[in-house]
């Protein structure tokens, strides 16, 4: 009963903040991802007689208590589902420096999703696995796919219908993703809290998922039609809005510092000049611009120029979850 399996993460070209159920996690709209290939998470999980409880080795060291019953809680669902009882040995290690402000729940739930499920033998669709990811964290249900990925927002109240779906393979645009570490210190509120005070706080929120809706149309045929400037657009649009509602909170949230700000302003600067490139940011600091292939070298150049820039990580479009081993 045992199983590995490998996820990427992914970045949001149309945010996801707010649940409509926090239970259920079920989030208020849908959103896109494109999911990233050099940034992942391997999980091994073993279903093991005589374990009292389960245990979490993340990244070579014990994890801490909060982690442990976040992974505790998912293999409960794994549990229910199969219809086992036995604990579990989970190994999680992230290929990216831990404190780069890269840490990611997507990749580590969908990792979980597809290795603990199958460890418990289970053989889930991939619309199922994205709804299973779901329930551990919002964004790794579209971890389950790679390239340009849907999380569907669902009409069922169950959440069966919640699950992600592949709007295009990782082929199907060389597109670079060009990540700007602006802190290396850990994020002070996170997306779950982060997410939850701004729906019961901000006098925005309803605004905002209601234009979520019109930026999701408009993202899904900008996709369709190749339209690299449209893609930037809605995806600066949706990306300012969910700050400013997390903002707009109270009292408001600011993810970002100086830093972050002189890469907007750099990246707004270049594509004035011609060069097409957009900035997306999540809940925390970091820049990620996105650019054509053909305009990574002075992208990458002109940001790692700016003053407090840390590191730069260089990216493209990646493959959905796979199982390494079972
Ligand atoms: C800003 O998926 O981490 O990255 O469902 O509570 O685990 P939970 O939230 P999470 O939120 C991601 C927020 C975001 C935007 C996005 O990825 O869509």
């Amino acid at each position: 009963m045992k199983a590995k399996a490998i996820a990427h993460s992914n970045i949001a070209l149309v945010k996801y903040w707010g649940k409509k159920d926090p239970k259920l996690n079920l989030p208020a709209a849908g959103s896109i991802s494109v999911t990233l290939r050099d940034i992942y998470t391997i999980s091994s999980v073993e279903f093991k007689d005589k374990l009292e409880k389960d245990n979490l080795i993340l990244n070579g060291k014990p994890a801490d208590t909060l982690k442990v019953n976040r992974m505790t809680s998912f293999m409960n669902i794994i549990r229910e589902q199969a219809g086992i009882d036995l604990k579990a040995e989970v190994v999680s290690d992230n290929n990216f420096p831990t404190g780069a402000g890269l840490a990611s729940s997507a990749s580590a739930f969908a990792s979980l999703a597809l290795a603990g499920s199958r460890a418990a033998n289970l053989s889930l669709s991939n619309s199922a696995l994205s709804e299973l990811a779901r329930k551990g964290s919002g964004s790794a249900a579209r971890s389950i796919f790679g390239g340009f990925v849907e999380m569907q927002v669902g009409e069922k109240s169950d959440g069966s219908d919640a699950t992600a779906i592949q709007l295009v393979d990782e082929n199907y645009w060389n597109m670079k993703i060009i990540i700007a570490i602006t802190s290396e210190e850990s994020k002070a509120i996170g997306s779950t809290e982060g997410m939850n005070h701004t729906a019961n706080t901000s006098p925005f929120y309803s605004q905002w998922i209601y234009s979520s809706q019109i930026d999701l149309d408009d993202m899904r045929s900008a996709i369709f039609d190749r339209n690299f400037s449209k893609v930037g657009e809605i995806a600066e649009f949706s990306c300012l809005k969910m700050h400013a509602v997390a903002m707009s909170a109270n009292p408001g949230i600011i993810y970002w510092n100086s830093i972050t700000v002189k890469c907007i302003e750099r990246i707004r600067k270049l594509r004035q000049s011609g060069i097409p490139v957009f900035f997306t940011i999540d809940a925390g600091p970091q820049v990620k611009a996105i650019c054509l292939a053909e305009a990574e070298n002075l992208i990458t150049s002109e940001l790692k120029e700016i003053e407090g820039v840390k590191k730069i990580f260089i990216t493209s479009p990646g493959s959905g979850a796979a199982l390494l081993e079972e």
